[in-house]
């Protein structure tokens, strides 16, 4: 049932944490993968040679998810060389946090137009082919500052929130085309996003966390293997919850 053989993904922001990871999981039950990003250096390399270990088949697109002729592009790419897609991970992600007065308005249009707008463009460039194919799963990448607020991220909260009120939409609507769309809720994750945060807030993170740790990327990707795969064929228009309990 885990098993995504002959099947292609795209993940968006795969060039490190929790992108990467996912990539990872789903070349592991042997989804064909194409990956993105927007910056060239060692976080992509070293992606595309853990896929090159695996022996998977990859393609990798540069380029920001916010930008719709891009976003349309890849799809198209995809389409051209390997005819399908099967599975698409909202994943891009950025945070630019400050208190709400402090925030400008380009922190709010650069935060939202990546999380929600990224994630609208790439879910409508895929549509189509996936209600060709009557099967296709839409997995978004949420976070607990949607549900529970945070200090500092009205905007990233904001666009977090809007992921899951745009899954429970889509899932009504493509229900009818067995195409599948769920959220995660993601707690606090060792990854780059939160290893600049400082030291104070990585203790008082795991003192709110019932299992008493931060999340590793691997833990992500396992739900959202979960979510791809045909064990979650009756799950859509939901959201799955993997915080360590920050969140309940
Ligand atoms: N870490 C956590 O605790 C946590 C908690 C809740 C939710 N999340 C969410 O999980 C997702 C992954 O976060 P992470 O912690 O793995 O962050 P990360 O380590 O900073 O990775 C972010 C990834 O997104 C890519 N990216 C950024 N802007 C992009 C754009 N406009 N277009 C395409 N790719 C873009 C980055 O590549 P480039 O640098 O090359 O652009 C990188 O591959 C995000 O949506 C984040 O909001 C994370």
């Amino acid at each position: 049932m885990l098993n995504l053989n002959d099947q292609v993904g795209i993940i968006t922001g795969s060039s490190r944490g929790i992108g990467r990871a996912i990539a990872l999981a789903l070349a592991g039950q042997g989804c064909r993968i194409v990956l993105n990003h927007t910056r060239d250096g060692k976080d992509i390399t070293e992606t595309c040679a853990q896929l090159d270990a695996l022996g998977n088949q990859y393609l990798v697109y540069r380029g920001s998810v916010a930008a719709a002729a891009f976003v349309d592009d890849m799809v198209k790419s995809v389409l051209d060389q390997w005819g399908r897609i099967d599975i698409l991970v909202n994943n891009a992600g950025i945070n630019k946090d400050k208190p709400a007065m402090l925030l400008s308005e380009q922190d709010w249009d650069e935060v939202v137009d990546t999380n929600l707008k990224g994630a609208f463009l790439c879910s409508k460039a895929v549509i189509k082919p996936m209600v060709k194919q009557r099967s296709g799963r839409i997995i978004n990448i949420s976070s607990q500052t949607a549900v529970a607020g945070r200090e500092g991220q009205s905007n990233y909260g904001a666009a977090k929130a809007g992921l899951i009120g745009m899954t429970k939409s889509m899932a009504r609507e493509l229900g009818p085309y067995n195409i599948l769309v769920n959220a995660l809720i993601v707690g606090f994750i060792d990854t780059l996003m939160t290893k600049r945060l400082p030291r104070e807030i990585h203790t008082d993170m795991k003192r709110l966390i019932p299992l008493g740790r931060i999340g590793e990327p691997r833990e992500v990707a396992n739900c959202c293997l979960f979510l791809a795969s045909g064990l979650s064929s009756y799950i859509t228009g939901s959201t799955i919850n993997c915080s360590g309990g920050g969140y309940m």
